[in-house]
């Protein structure tokens, strides 16, 4: 016990055991929203804003891959005014965003079925794309129009068209290939993926690339979580023992 009861200790958190992957389930938005009696646009407005500061947050702390579920491919059954306002956030934070990205080295990469998404959103990835795609401090990873089941059902195809071609053999077809024929390729898989707003579900996010990553479910619905919460979840996460299915020893 600290002699200075009123004395609160400093989050510290251990650089070298930091993630170097974060992925994140943003929910809440509308309960947000309801709560306040306010239309569900004002709870995806007000989520901008703490996507805004999560991505900050993230650099700030050092990790190096950061991946959001922006919107799902079960997200296109919503009315289509909240699909398009959406679409107008997703351009808007694009748009805003580029010159901190490109200040601070992040780099913008999606995952999902893009091609799915209007032009003029797809117009806007692309430039923030190119502009950013020299950045090398921290990757951006926006998950849209994502599906995990649909996403393993690709590389599947993939694969098997080569293995059709007669260009791959069955039996060279491993763990490794596969998350080769992934979106998620080029990065390391999750250590931490954080869920707001108290559903203990997985949504179909990153089915492949979880199985060894710690889960943390917070009741705070998306536009009330915080640098200071985040904080607060890495400091739980480096107190955690990852065994990865072998003994503590
Ligand atoms: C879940 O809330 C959130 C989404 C479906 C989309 C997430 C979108 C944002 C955070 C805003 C825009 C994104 C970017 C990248 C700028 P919900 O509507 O499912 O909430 P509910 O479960 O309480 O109804």
């Amino acid at each position: 016990m600290n002699s200075d009861s009123t004395a609160r200790e400093t989050p510290k958190l251990d650089a070298s055991r930091l993630p170097r992957h974060v992925a994140i389930i943003m929910d809440g938005n509308g309960r947000w929203a309801r709560k306040r009696m306010l239309n569900r646009i004002r709870g995806h407005e007000k989520g901008a804003d703490t996507v805004r500061a999560v991505v900050r947050a993230t650099r700030e702390f050092g990790i190096p891959y950061l991946t959001l579920y922006a919107f799902s491919t079960e997200n296109w059954q919503r009315p289509d005014t909240e699909i398009a306002a959406l679409m107008t956030l997703l351009k808007r934070f694009l748009k805003s965003e580029q010159p901190e990205m490109l200040e601070n080295g992040i780099r913008l990469n999606t995952i999902g079925q893009v091609e799915r998404l209007p032009a003029d959103v797809r117009e806007t990835l692309e430039a923030v794309k190119a502009a950013t795609a020299h950045q090398t401090e921290m990757v951006l990873n926006l998950a849209l129009s994502y599906g995990g089941r649909a996403e393993i059902l690709w590389a599947v195809r993939g694969i098997a068209e080569k293995v059709k071609s007669g260009a791959l053999d069955p039996d060279a077809v491993t763990e490794d290939l596969l998350a080769q024929h992934l979106y998620t390729r080029e990065m390391p898989d999750p250590d931490l993926l954080i869920r707001t707003s108290g559903e203990m579900r997985i949504s179909n996010f990153l089915l492949w690339q979880i199985a060894y990553t710690e889960l943390f479910v917070t009741p705070t619905l998306w536009p009330d979580f915080s640098k200071a919460e985040y904080m607060a979840i890495l400091e739980d996460f480096q107190k955690r023992e990852r065994r990865f299915g072998k003994t503590g020893s």
